[in-house]
């Protein structure tokens, strides 16, 4: 959908909508409303109080189609994008080719970049492999264009969020595709064949490790998971450098990429195991978390790694009792084969530690059930011992609307991992504090790096919302490493 920034309100759309916040202001912005549409202030005063999620339609004096879009009080970013996706997402066959998206009335103007990616993000659609004739989407033809009526004041900070809200969401949808891709058309080699091409689009370079060299460099917590699997793992390594800034902070991302969790011989109940097509959640998070670092050339040295593999059962599965090495050399023995993603992504953060010494180094992973017996679908979990580092993650969910709520890591868990046989085991045994064993599991891995966080988003990796009635993929973590990575570098 193409986009025009104008101060002008007269657009050549006929259908008008009007984002309006739940504020002081609010009788002030309909009685303006009331002007120059011609109905009566007393009749939308009544009608509109603008609730979240609230909408109110009517038509104008001139015939325009006139939608009141209510925002809520004091809404974060999450809460802006959820509702505008939304408010298109239930219209988008009726809506005209042609908004117009009003923005001059109280104070929605510091919102548009959130708008506007609600906006391009509410004609996504689920239904990938559907057979039937598609109804036509009328934002979605080549003609598509939204008029965003601003006043001149805001011209200049509107255009630049129109332009990152545009990146936003293809970076998102692209994103929401991968994760809601099934297990079958989304094998190791497709996650890897999604880095490349983002890479090649956006400027960021990939290496991809094939099994060989997987083997070569000692990856046996990725290789154990992989033994049960028809495909074999890979290993993504993303970099990021700006072109010309030197001396910038180096951060390292690691996301949990396993395609499919079927828990292995521990294997899982069949209840929900179809959503375990979206076990690799967390590298979705750090895929387009370094998509859009570079498509915004930040100041940072950036990299991003990803072990994908499926976790399967077959005759070569990795077995409870097995003690397996690791890339930091480190014996573990597994308890539970389900508790499978630690041992990817303990490899993973042992590499990028090792490889690259980075400056911060954050892992972000559909970890545990646990986490959503905690904090439930309204909050990823957040570990580490580094309270300036808590904050910073902390601001940057609140910030964003996608909210952490940090857990502790004291080392009086320490005990439940401890292994009579091997360095570590992979799970207690016991199903009290699996989120925080978890990452006091992770935490055997990072080699004391002071500046760690683990971000545990299995409650919030996906949802069910307006585009499917399953749960389904919510970008949890792109728009927060990004935050996190802007307010960190800006320091
Ligand atoms: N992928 C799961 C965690 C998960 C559960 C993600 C529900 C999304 C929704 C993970 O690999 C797992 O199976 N964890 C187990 C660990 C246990 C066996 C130690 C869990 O949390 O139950
Ligand atoms: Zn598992
Ligand atoms: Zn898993």
């Amino acid at each position: 959908m193409r986009i025009n920034i104008t101060t002008s309100d007269k657009t050549l759309s006929n259908t008008l909508v009007f984002p309006i916040l739940k504020d002081k202001k609010l009788k002030n912005t309909l009685s303006k409303i009331a002007a120059t549409t011609g109905v009566s202030i007393d009749a939308l005063v009544h009608d509109f109080e603008a609730n979240n999620k609230e909408i109110h339609s009517f038509y104008g004096a001139k015939g325009e189609n006139i939608f009141l879009l209510g925002l809520g009080e004091n809404p974060d970013g999450n809460k802006v994008i959820q509702t505008c996706r939304s408010f298109i997402h239930h219209r988008k066959e009726k809506l005209a080719a042609n908004l117009s998206l009003n923005l001059t009335l109280g104070k929605v103007a510091v919102l548009v970049e959130n708008i506007l990616t609600g906006f391009f993000l509410g004609t996504y659609n689920i239904n990938l492999y559907q057979t039937g004739a598609k109804k036509a989407v009328p934002l979605d033809t080549k003609k598509a264009q939204l008029d965003v009526c601003v006043k001149k004041s805001d011209l200049k900070s509107v255009e630049k969020s129109a332009d990152r809200a545009q990146k936003t969401a293809d970076t998102l949808r692209k994103v929401f595709d991968l994760i809601n891709q099934p297990a079958n058309k989304k094998r190791p080699q497709d996650m890897a064949a999604y880095a490349v091409k983002a890479g090649k689009e956006s400027g960021f370079s990939v290496r991809v490790m094939q099994k060989p060299e997987i083997e070569k460099e000692g990856l046996h917590g990725l290789l154990a998971v992989n033994r049960g699997s028809e495909d074999p793992a890979v290993f993504i390594v993303m970099e990021y450098k700006p072109k010309t800034k030197k001396n910038v902070k180096k951060i390292a991302l690691v996301g949990k990429g396993v395609t499919f969790d079927t828990g292995g011989l521990s294997i899982k109940g069949s209840t929900n195991m179809h959503l375990m097509k979206s076990d690799m959640g967390g590298s979705g998070a750090v895929f387009g978390a370094i998509e859009m670092t570079a498509k915004l050339e930040l100041p940072v040295h950036l990299i991003a790694v990803v072990g994908a593999t499926d976790n399967s059962v077959d005759a070569l599965s990795y077995k409870p009792s097995d003690v397996i090495s690791s890339y930091a050399g480190k014996t573990i023995e597994v308890i539970d084969t389900d508790a499978e993603g630690r041992l990817t992504l303990a490899d993973g953060l042992a590499y990028v530690n090792k490889n690259y010494k980075p400056d911060v180094m954050i892992d972000i992973a559909t970890l545990t059930g646990s986490v959503i017996r905690a904090l439930g679908y309204a909050a990823g979990g957040l570990f580490t011992k580094n309270d300036n580092l808590a904050k910073s993650l902390i601001d940057a969910g609140t910030q964003t609307g996608e909210k952490l709520w940090q857990l502790p890591m004291w080392d009086e868990y320490k005990p439940m991992i401890k292994s009579d046989v091997a360095d570590v085991r992979n799970y207690s045994g016991k199903p009290i504090a699996g989120s925080i064993t978890a990452s006091k599991f992770l935490e055997h891995f990072v080699n004391e790096h002071p500046n760690w966080a683990h971000v545990d988003i299995a409650g919030t990796s996906v949802t069910a919302n307006e585009f499917g009635s399953d749960r389904n993929a919510t970008g949890f973590g792109v728009r927060l490493l990004l935050q996190f990575i802007e307010n960190y570098v800006s320091k």
